[in-house]
């Protein structure tokens, strides 16, 4: 096999679709473009090491276990809490060959080992394309000229003073499952679905702050720029700029991450995650878009008859099963639940079908937890496993009726050359052993 690392060129998002399945070759991937044999020879990364974890009997009911004869740590051991050293196995992961440098990379959420609807801050997958940038918030200023009556500069401080909210939103970036636009690839919902978060943002209304500056009557676009190694800008419509996007500074109730923009970043609900501005350090108001690399280059979507869709903003609905899953097997016979993540960007998903015999019979999921606008929503079927094979699949109706389609529906229309918007129904085959694996049916 050839040196991975020379291979790609930031595949994912930053390779078009062709120059990566070409080069994909020489990397060790199925390349043949039929889906079927794309199945048949899917990529394997590495699998999640539930880390030998092994059962004391002396631990066990009659005996009195270790834990119950000693004091535990004191108070002060840990001055900033982490998860229990048991818990080792769960972090976000990356597939190492996917791109030429891990600056300009991307991590996986561990969709598989989560539930409720809130991803801990620690799990948020990472999309970065020049590193994380470590800031000083006491250095850190945005900017806000352009079609404004008064140009601003504000401080960290200055935009703490305005108004405060909170907002419980996912993040997907535009090229969750982008790799499956073909076939089945990679085999884990970490790595096929992770590239979603769901988190409460505390910040400020960008009307508000937009508001403070006064906005001239011409002024339609604005262009949002990070203060990273990247300077990642983007175009954004006003429209939606004072619909409901925030600038955040707290997510799940603490600072922002680094990884995430310490100490400030655009939200833009429902909308893919390349416009949510990491590290935001300045905002231009003008007239009309300002076509830049990643809005011309990147995140367009190549149509089969070489046209290409533009301003693909808003992230369709989508769920994913999460357990069963390639990561998650079957175990037990019996009893079991299955469970999983829907959401919409089109407002709420107030409905999750699940099928176990490959769409033959669907029935509805059980959503439990809040049904938020434009939030993960969790989902869950009780069902009875008696070591015969399943095909399962969960598909998710948002608000407005739309239903999420199956891939070969998506494929008709948008054929096969983007790697960006694919909502399509996930299928996982159970078998009788309980491995779980990625596949495409029909
Ligand atoms: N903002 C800056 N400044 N630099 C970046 O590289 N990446 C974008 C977006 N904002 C990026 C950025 C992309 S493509 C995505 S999907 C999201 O941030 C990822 O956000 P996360 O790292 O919090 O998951
Ligand atoms: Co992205």
């Amino acid at each position: 096999m050839t040196d991975r690392r020379d291979t790609s060129a930031d595949r994912i998002e930053n390779a078009g679709r062709r120059k990566f399945l070409t080069r994909a070759v020489a990397g060790g991937l199925a390349a043949t473009t039929g889906a079927g044999a794309l199945a048949q020879q899917k990529q394997e990364p590495a699998k999640a090491d539930p880390g030998a974890l092994k059962s004391n009997p002396r631990n066990l009911p009659p005996n009195v276990p270790k834990w119950s004869k000693f004091l535990g740590d004191s108070v002060a051991a840990h001055p900033y809490g982490k998860p229990s050293k048991f818990e080792k196995h769960v972090v976000r992961r990356d597939v190492e060959w996917l791109t030429a440098s891990r600056e300009s990379s991307v991590n996986f959420t561990p969709l598989h080992e989560l539930d409720g609807i809130i991803t801990p801050n620690g799990l948020c997958f990472e999309r970065h394309h020049g590193g994380a940038a470590e800031i000083n918030p006491l250095d850190h200023r945005l900017m806000l000229h352009g079609l404004v009556d008064k140009p601003l500069l504000f401080t960290m401080d200055d935009i703490k003073r305005f108004p405060r909210h909170n907002r419980m939103h996912f993040l997907e970036c535009a090229a969750n499952s982008g790799m499956e636009w073909r076939g089945a690839q990679l085999n884990g919902c970490q790595f096929t679905h992770g590239m979603v978060h769901n988190v409460m943002y505390t910040g400020v209304m960008l009307k508000d702050v937009l508001a403070e500056a006064g906005l001239k009557p011409n002024a339609k676009w604005l262009q949002v720029e990070g203060a990273d190694s990247s300077g990642m800008n983007r175009s954004l419509p006003l429209e939606k700029a004072l619909a409901d996007c925030m600038l955040a500074f707290k997510m799940n109730g603490e600072a922002l991450r680094t990884e995430q923009g310490y100490p400030l970043r655009l939200v833009v609900p429902g909308w893919e995650g390349n416009l949510w501005i990491k590290w935001i350090r300045r905002i231009e108001v003008g007239d009309q878009p300002w076509m830049a690399r990643e809005e011309t280059s990147k995140y367009t979507d190549l149509l089969a008859d070489g046209r290409s869709r533009r301003f693909t903003f808003v992230m369709d609905a989508k769920s994913v099963i999460t357990n069963p899953s390639p990561e998650a097997p079957l175990r037990h016979k019996g009893r079991n639940v299955l469970t999983g993540i829907a959401w919409s960007g089109r407002g709420t998903v107030p409905r999750v079908d699940v099928t176990l015999d490959g769409g033959r019979n669907w029935r509805e999921a059980r959503i439990d937890g809040p049904i938020l606008d434009k939030s993960l929503v969790r989902f869950y079927v009780d069902f009875d496993w008696q070591g015969q094979e399943l095909m399962i699949q969960s598909r998710a109706h948002d608000q407005t009726g739309y239903v999420q389609p199956t891939k070969n529906e998506l494929r008709k229309v948008r054929g096969v050359n983007s790697i960006y918007h694919n909502n399509g129904i996930q299928t996982w085959l159970v078998r009788a052993n309980g491995e779980t694996e990625n596949v495409e049916i029909g």
